[in-house]
């Protein structure tokens, strides 16, 4: 498409009507050699996929569900860090166009307190070498009000609700391909994702906040204090302990 600015990723660009997951489809593509920088569309999911998981909600034409295709060769204990650059670089293609957001460490996009984007990054690896990662990016764009379902509405949104008008799906899918392109690559060649992640601080909905750890059922509070030079949260519990958090949940403490 003209509005590609891109040299490697959506070159090869798969968009299916419907499809499970774009990322399972993603993966099994990947298996049968799918190369670097492909991206895989899909206008509707049957089975889409969230974190710890979730399902995720992808409905026809009115939401963006999108795998991009890495072939990373760095040590997989690193991955964590490209999902931080893929919500930096949708934070920037946000605010392109005029969207001002919120990055929920580690990879959720939040506007007025509500998720309106979530990232889902898999890889298969062996011993120390990534075979692939397929980056899974699912926004609600263009979805109104009444289409959330009740138990979500609370804590969802879609760009359309915040802003009050339609927004063209292929204009942020070129403007986040095009920041991306350029963050991963400056990660890959010089090993540091920094730049991303000064984004992802200045971002940040949860540094400075009093916050819940969450692991399993079990709900810590602490402070988010800041976001280090790997990428990790660095948290303050109550008895004062400092811990790094490297993925996982947090929550936003009402009090
Ligand atoms: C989350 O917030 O839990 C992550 C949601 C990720 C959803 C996207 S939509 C495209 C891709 N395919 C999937 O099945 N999931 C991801």
């Amino acid at each position: 498409t003209p509005l590609l600015e891109t040299k490697v990723f959506g070159k090869n660009i798969i968009h299916y009507d419907s499809i499970h997951s774009t990322n399972s489809q993603a993966k099994l593509l990947c298996d049968e050699g799918l190369q670097e920088g492909s991206v895989i569309l899909s206008e509707e999911q049957t089975s889409g996929r969230g974190r710890l998981g979730r399902n995720w909600s992808s409905p026809k034409g009115s939401s963006i569900s999108m795998s991009v295709v890495l072939k990373p060769e760095i040590n997989p204990v690193h991955v964590a860090k490209v999902t931080q650059i893929s919500a930096a670089a949708l934070s920037l293609a946000f605010e392109e166009m005029d969207i001002q957001c919120n990055i929920k460490w580690p990879n959720d996009i939040i506007i007025n307190n509500k998720k309106v984007c979530g990232i889902l990054t898999e890889m298969s690896s062996e011993l120390n070498k990534i075979n692939y990662v397929v980056m899974g990016i699912g926004i609600n764009v263009n979805i109104d009000e009444e289409a959330f379902p009740d138990e979500i509405k609370s804590i969802a949104t879609s760009l359309k609700i915040e802003y009050g008008k339609q927004i063209s799906r292929k204009q942020i899918i070129a403007s986040f391909l095009k920041y991306f392109e350029n963050l991963y690559f400056e990660f890959i060649n010089t090993g540091s994702a920094e730049s991303s992640f000064e984004i992802c601080r200045k971002r940040s909905l949860l540094l400075g906040k009093n916050i819940y750890v969450i692991r399993g059922s079990e709900r810590t509070p602490a402070t988010a204090v800041s976001i280090d030079e790997n990428g990790e949260l660095i948290v303050k519990y109550e008895d004062g302990t400092l811990s790094n958090l490297v993925s996982g949940e947090v929550s936003v403490r009402k009090s």
